[in-house]
C-alpha cells in the first residue's frame, strides 16, 4: 500500500461546505478515499446521503472511524474499509471526497475517469487534480474544495499536467492483513 499523507482531518467548520457544493439525498453512495476519522461521512450522512464507504490506509484510522460510527448508531450506513483507494472500486460511488497530496491525483486520476458514473460529483480538498477543469471552487478556513462533476472537462495542458506535478513524495506504507 502506498500512503500519500498523512492525517490532517478537515476543520469542522469546513465540513458543510462539502455538502452546499455537493449537496447528497437518500441515493447518493459517498466514498471518502483517506477517510481518517470518517468525519466526513458521518457529515454526509446527517445531511442525507443513503450510505458512505471510507478508505484508508491506516489501521488506527479505520478503527477509530469505527468506533464513531458504532457511537452515534451509524454502522449500518457506513463502512471503513482498511486498504489503499487505488485499489478500491470506486464504480458504486456517486459523490467521491479526497483530501490527499497531488502525488494521491496521479495515481487516481485515470481511475476515477473510468469508473464513475456520468453525473457523479469529485470533491477534491486544497489539491485540485491536474489536467481537470473545476465546475466549481469554493474557499474554505486555510484552502479550497474543487468540484468537478463527471466526465470532466479537460484543461488545455491536461497530458502535461500530470507530469508537471511538484511530487510530493510518498512512501511504502507496511502491508498489513485486513
Ligand atoms: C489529510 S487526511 C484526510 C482525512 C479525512 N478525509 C478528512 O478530511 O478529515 C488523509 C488520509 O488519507 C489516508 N491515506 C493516505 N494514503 C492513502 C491511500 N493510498 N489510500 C487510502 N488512504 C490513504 C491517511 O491515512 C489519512 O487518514
Amino acid at each position: 500500500m502506498i500512503k500519500f499523507i498523512n492525517w490532517v482531518p478537515t476543520r469542522p467548520e469546513s465540513i458543510d461546505a462539502f455538502f452546499e457544493l455537493a449537496p447528497v439525498s437518500f441515493s447518493d453512495i459517498v466514498y471518502d478515499l483517506g477517510s481518517g476519522d470518517g468525519r466526513l461521512l458521518f457529515a454526509a450522512l446527517e445531511k442525507g446521503a443513503g450510505r458512505c464507504v471510507g478508505v484508508d490506509v491506516d489501521r488506527e484510522c479505520v478503527t477509530d472511524a469505527r468506533e464513531k460510527a458504532k457511537e452515534k448508531g451509524m454502522e449500518d450506513k457506513v463502512c471503513f474499509v482498511h486498504g489503499d483507494a487505488t485499489e478500491t472500486d470506486l464504480s458504486p460511488a456517486s459523490v467521491v471526497l479526497c483530501y490527499m497530496y497531488p502525488s494521491a491525483s496521479y495515481a487516481l486520476r485515470s481511475q476515477l475517469e473510468e469508473e464513475l458514473k456520468p453525473g457523479s460529483r469529485v470533491i477534491m480538498e486544497t489539491f485540485p487534480v491536474p489536467g481537470w477543469k473545476p465546475n466549481e471552487i469554493r474557499e474554505i478556513e486555510g484552502g479550497k474544495l474543487y468540484l468537478y462533476i463527471m466526465p470532466i472537462e479537460k484543461t488545455e495542458d491536461y497530458d502535461d499536467a500530470i507530469n508537471h506535478l511538484d511530487f510530493i513524495p510518498y512512501y511504502e506504507y507496511p502491508e498489513e492483513d485486513g
